[in-house]
């Protein structure tokens, strides 16, 4: 995969690919900009080298039309500010008046393209939408790893016309980050699975049995895994569509001596509220109608133990219902601590991991923290990354 650093971008226009994917809230005020952030050091690099800088992104999931809710004005302004330099905003690359403003763009110079996702052709991986694109540019530079599992015309198709295809700095760290967490990683490797939604975690746990020596299961998506080992979870929900798979998770770590570490003991409560009735007792000793919202401390106990051999920690998925952090995000918080302080090569991933670790402020920090949500998971399970395909 070629890099940024490996190429001449003087004078040259660039056509940057960053996921500026950032959640706003009800007043467009973006409410986390790690990823415009993590995208510094290649605009940075752009900028020092004196390449003519043509920043894209999608926001959101606009199918193919306008939606002033999803403009990314707000993003070149948030950006701008960052920089302390002017961004000029392109309101459509494919008008005349964007044209003119391509054309007119200097080296050192940035132009933020409209979201890609306005143009019905993205999403579709439509090559005469990607060729547009490159012909905007003399070299094109994808640093959205966010992006890496999608076929989209400005991460897939577009490479078979731009003239230079390259990865930028954050691409490229991320693809061996994770590299060196599952392809080659220091030994034992525990893999922590946690989350609520199990289907989007199936993929990932019947790989990393390829891969990891122990596996900890934790948030709602344990519950399906104590169900099947026939413990009683009284009103906790569980994916009756998982459980076949779950089955056969569980079949095929026995048969390969990966251990599961599941929770034992739990937060109980009837309602998922924050004034909600709580205390903790061991999952199968729960009365009637009480849900597992959080781990409790022998939980804690036995992950902490589990982990205290590691040497690569993979964690993807907040353990209780971390939304409610009163009284519910204790597991996540205590995960957190035992990671960002353990001496193993820590790589965390998933949207909901990432943003819980930024809400946490803890002092030390994990390895890595990948920007990828979807892509992160896609990483896990094995799948096909066209995006990154497309570089190579
Ligand atoms: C993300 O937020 O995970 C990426 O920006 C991808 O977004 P998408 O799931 O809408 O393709």
């Amino acid at each position: 995969m070629k890099q940024i650093k490996d190429i001449d971008c003087s004078k040259k226009r660039v056509f940057l690919r960053t996921d500026f994917n950032v959640p706003m809230d009800d007043k467009l005020n973006i409410t986390d900009d790690s990823r415009i952030k993590r995208a510094l050091p290649t605009i940075n690099y752009l900028i020092d080298n004196n390449a003519a800088i043509i920043i894209a992104s999608h926001l959101g999931r606009p199918k193919g039309s306008f939606n002033s809710k999803l403009s990314l004005k707000p993003a070149a302004n948030w950006l701008s500010d960052i920089l302390g330099k002017k961004v000029t905003f392109c309101n459509d690359f494919t008008s005349a008046e964007g044209k003119k403003l391509i054309d007119n763009i200097k080296p050192g110079e940035i132009l933020f393209l409209e979201n890609l996702r306005f143009y019905s052709g993205e999403e579709k991986n439509d090559p005469n939408f990607a060729k547009q694109l490159a012909n905007i540019c003399d070299i094109y530079v994808n640093d959205a790893f966010g992006l890496a599992h999608r076929a989209h015309a400005s991460v897939s198709a577009i490479t078979k016309f731009a003239k230079v295809a390259s990865a930028g700095f954050l691409l490229y760290r991320e693809c061996n980050y994770l590299k060196k967490a599952m392809q080659n990683p220091k030994r034992p490797l525990v893999a922590i699975i946690g989350g609520a939604k199990i289907s989007s975690k199936i993929g990932a746990l019947k790989n990393l049995l390829n891969y990891a020596d122990k596996i900890i299961i934790a948030g709602a998506i344990a519950n399906t895994f104590l169900k099947v080992k026939g413990i009683d979870i009284k009103a906790s929900k569980i994916d009756e569509k998982a459980i076949e798979d779950v089955k056969l998770i569980i079949k095929t770590a026995e048969q390969k001596n990966i251990p599961i570490h599941l929770p034992e003991d739990c937060v109980a409560a009837e309602r998922i509220a924050s004034d909600a009735l709580t205390f903790q007792c061991r999952i199968d000793e729960m009365p009637e109608n009480f849900m597992a919202l959080d781990i409790g401390l022998r939980s804690f106990q036995i992950f902490e133990k589990a982990l205290k051999d590691a040497k690569t920690i993979i964690w993807s998925g907040t353990f209780g219902v971390f939304e409610l952090f009163y009284p519910f995000g204790y597991g996540t918080e205590s995960m957190v601590n035992i990671i960002t302080k353990s001496p193993a090569f820590t790589l965390i991933g998933g949207g909901d991991t990432a943003a819980a670790i930024k809400q946490l402020k803890f002092k030390k920090k994990a390895s890595y923290i990948s920007t990828g949500g979807g892509a992160f998971l896609s990483f896990l399970s094995g799948q096909r990354m066209p995006a990154i395909e497309a570089l190579k």
